[in-house]
């Protein structure tokens, strides 16, 4: 059911086809938003959820955030499509399980790959597309950021080192853009996607035996987050946090 609280907006989702990306288009767009459905490499993924989603307008667009030509034709085919985008989630994201104590294993190739898409990759969206952000006033960012960065626990060390300076970009950015574009951090614990489904179950056990409230988050949480963070118009530079009060240890 359409509840109306972005009825008329613009969303542009990054990392659209992922497991988080696809709940976060479609709470937007149960939401009323019109959702953009950025992609890397799986053009039929998203169309055809572009084409799921309830209400109309939806699209799908390529982008590779690393780099900055892809995203700057992203902002030339939004500005043609629909002058303006109100409400951009960066969500595209990267990591690979490296246990934290063996420092040889997580190499330089894989550390620059995880700050070029986790870090780099949502300010060089924001800024490719900040001035289709200003363009109606009271547009906002929310990036998908993770306790990992307060816990310092998870898949690596640098993926939670690269979450830590994506909520400290997210606070530069929205003194830096305010008062006309508001950035907002949504922090999610483990979420139960396929990729967590291919963990050892015992760990992923582990993992909810220390969550207050006894269960792993799931991606329509994250989804529901976000439509409260972009229609949160007194927050800014805030974070909503998603883990089942993990962060109460
Ligand atoms: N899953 C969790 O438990 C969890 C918990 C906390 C936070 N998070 C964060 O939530 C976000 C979404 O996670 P998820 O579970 O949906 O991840 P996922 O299923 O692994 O999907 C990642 C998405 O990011 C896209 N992507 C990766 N590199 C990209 C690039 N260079 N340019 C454009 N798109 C790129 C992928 O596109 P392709 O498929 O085309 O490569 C994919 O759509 C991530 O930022 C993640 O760090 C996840």
């Amino acid at each position: 059911m359409n509840s109306g609280l972005l009825q008329g907006k613009v969303a542009v989702v990054t990392g659209a086809t992922g497991g988080i990306g696809v709940a976060i288009c479609r709470a937007l767009a149960e939401a009323g938003a019109q959702v953009v459905a950025v992609y890397r490499g799986k053009q039929a993924e998203a169309e055809a959820l572009a084409g799921s989603l309830p209400g109309t307008g939806h699209a799908a667009m390529q982008a590779d955030v690393t780099a900055p030509a892809s995203l700057q034709r992203l902002a030339t085919q939004l500005a043609e499509r629909f002058g303006t985008v109100d409400v951009l989630v960066n969500s595209a994201g990267t990591t690979r399980f490296v246990p934290h104590e063996d420092l040889d294993a997580l190499d330089d190739g894989l550390i620059d790959q995880i700050f070029a898409t986790n870090w780099r990759g949502p300010f060089a969206t924001i800024r490719a597309l900040r001035r289709l952000l200003e363009q109606r006033g009271g547009g906002v960012v929310v990036n998908i950021s993770s306790v990992a960065a307060t816990l310092g626990i998870g898949s690596n060390v640098a993926y939670c080192a690269s979450k830590a300076a994506l909520n400290t970009m997210s606070v530069s950015l929205a003194r830096a853009l305010a008062p006309s574009v508001r950035v907002m951090t949504v922090s999610p614990g483990l979420v139960d996607t396929e990729f967590i489904k291919g963990m050892d179950p015992a760990w992923r056990q582990a993992y909810i035996d220390k969550t207050p409230l006894g269960r792993l988050v799931q991606p329509e949480d994250v989804g529901r987050a976000v439509v409260s963070a972009a229609t949160l118009t007194a927050s800014t530079g805030t974070a909503i946090v998603v883990d089942g009060g993990r962060l109460l240890g």
